[in-house]
């Protein structure tokens, strides 16, 4: 690709500055916190990646990678080897095997807190990002100012305004494959730092706080890089039986919760989490009577689109569009229709404790495993092996009007209960979760004390395969613990997976 591949995206004022992607990378020194757009495989800058991967193939050069959240291969695969730190989430098989094997120094994140904390200084190295690398679909002109222009970003804002805003230098992709239509989509704000810090003016999920471009000082600019490489999104795992009956579990209780005046007829505000179970859930309100439905979440995934196709959904205000490639090739075929219906904001904004507690956001997660007194585990395998990250869940989770974790009663087709005496890793607490849900039913724990938690999530959520083990468990650390506040036999908690295999309700 060359400059007349993007002449007519870029203004006059950067055309000086466009260059190769292999030339750009002289500007990326080894050791420096580099700051890339991109959130979900969406949005992130491809070129200078590929570049960075096939001029260091083979030798010792190190960076550290800084994103809104989970990448797609050009990054998180080709380049990971060159990774010393990475943060705040992922969900790349190659990048997860290399924090496994403690190659990729990983720090995981609540996804709201990445960019403050970068700009506090607080960072393994205490340095704040160096180097930003921004996809963009457009470069114009700022009216009125000679100093900065304005970069639109593309299917995802991530982390990007604050990382251009920080960093000396900034390359810019501009990338053909994204629709200038995006052009409008987003709303950059980037919060001041206490003591000067205001309160974030969000009150509903459609009120615009910003720009609707990151503005760029001029100088900053040093290379501008044609692209044309697609966002890798990932494809959803088809709706299963399980998932589709937690969807119906889900509305069901809804449809109670307004009954009994909790919850207005358009619910409140819904955030979703990622992956197949919270794309079902979503899924699930496509067929209730739910109606004038509104989102303020992080993730805009395909239930999200199909809730706006069905005329249910007036606005979703997320940081990411994350459809599967199906659903990205029908939004881009009818960018127009869906552009009135959609927001993405900065993912400090788009998932702020402050805004989500404001506004009364419906929390809805998936989780790993599940404990008989409400803790959720949402990021380990068996407490020691990383899965992606903890992402947002904790922001909403903490902060939510009312707070939901999905989880099936059972993983690896029934080898594994997801209910278990206590969780093998903790990111949310008891104090969190309201209500677990489950393709068995639902354990509403507002108001309850630990034990009686314990009793309505055995019996709700748990499968009946390990219903009795777990109910045997809890009775025998109530009398061991003299009934106490929450009972354990610490030494047996942590070994209930063993117990299952040897009683035979488990397979090895
Ligand atoms: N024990 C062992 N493995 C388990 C398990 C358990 N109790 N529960 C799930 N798993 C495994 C699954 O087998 C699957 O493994 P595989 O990829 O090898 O097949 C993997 O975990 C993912 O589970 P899956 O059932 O496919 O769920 P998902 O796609 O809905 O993802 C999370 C679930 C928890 C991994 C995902 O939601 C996540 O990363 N959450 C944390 C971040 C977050 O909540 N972000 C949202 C903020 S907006």
């Amino acid at each position: 690709m060359d400059i007349n591949d993007i002449r007519n995206r870029i203004c006059d004022s950067v055309v000086g500055k466009v260059t190769t992607a292999m030339a750009a990378t002289e500007y990326v020194k080894a050791g420096m916190n580099v700051g890339v757009s991109g959130f979900t495989p969406s949005g992130y800058p491809k070129a200078v990646p590929l570049a960075l991967a096939e001029r260091y193939k083979g030798q010792d050069f190190k960076i550290n990678i800084w994103s809104g959240a989970s990448l797609g291969p050009e990054i998180d695969e080709a380049l990971v080897e060159h990774i010393d730190r990475r943060l705040p989430y992922q969900t790349n098989n190659a990048m997860r095997k290399a924090i496994n094997e403690g190659k990729v120094k990983y720090t995981d994140m609540h996804l709201s807190h990445a960019a403050q904390v970068a700009r506090y200084g607080y960072m393994a190295n205490r340095k704040d990002v160096e180097l930003a690398i921004i996809e963009t679909c457009l470069v114009k002109e700022i009216p009125g100012d000679d100093k900065r222009v304005a970069l639109i970003p593309t299917t995802s804002m991530g982390n990007s305004s604050s990382w251009v805003q920080s960093a000396k230098q900034v390359i810019v992709e501009v990338n053909t494959s994204q629709p200038v239509e995006l052009d409008g989509m987003h709303d950059s704000y980037v919060p001041l730092d206490p003591p000067c810090r205001k309160p974030i003016p969000v009150e509903k999920p459609e009120d615009r706080i910003g720009t609707p471009y990151i503005p760029c000082e001029l100088d900053k600019i040093v290379a501008v890089v044609p692209c044309d490489v697609t966002d890798k999104t990932r494809p959803l795992a088809a709706i299963d039986e399980d998932s589709k009956k937690m969807g119906e579990n889900l509305v069901a209780f809804f449809k109670d919760e307004v009954k009994a005046g909790r919850l207005p007829a358009n619910l409140l505000p819904l955030q979703s989490g990622v992956g197949g179970v919270a794309n079902a859930v979503i899924n699930g309100l496509v067929n209730s009577d739910f109606k004038d439905l509104t989102v303020y979440t992080e993730v805009i995934q395909d239930g999200m689109f199909d809730l706006i196709d069905a005329g249910k959904l007036r606005i979703a205000s997320g940081t990411a569009l994350s459809p599967s490639p199906d659903c990205l090739k029908k939004f881009k075929e009818n960018i127009n229709f869906y552009k009135p219906h959609l927001m993405l904001r900065p993912q400090e904004i788009a998932n702020s404790p402050e805004v989500a507690r404001r506004i009364g956001i419906i929390a809805m997660n998936t989780a790993i495993e599940v404990d008989i007194y409400g803790n959720v585990n949402s990021t380990h395998i068996n407490g020691t092996k990383l899965m992606n990250g903890i992402g947002g869940s904790g922001d909403f989770a903490r902060n939510g009007y009312l707070t939901v974790f999905f989880t099936t009663s059972m993983a690896k087709k029934g080898a594994v209960s997801s209910v278990v005496p206590f969780c093998s890793h903790i990111d949310h607490t008891e104090h969190d979760v309201d209500v677990i849900v489950s393709e068995r039913g639902v354990a509403d724990l507002r108001g309850l004390t630990p034990k009686e938690r314990a009793l309505v999530i055995i019996d709700k959520i748990a499968n009946p395969k390990y219903q009795p083990l777990l109910l045997d468990y809890f009775k025998r650390a109530c009398e061991a613990c003299g009934n106490s506040q929450t009972p354990h036999i610490l030494e047996e908690a942590f070994s209930f997976h063993e117990r299952a295999v040897k009683t035979g309700t488990m397979e090895k």
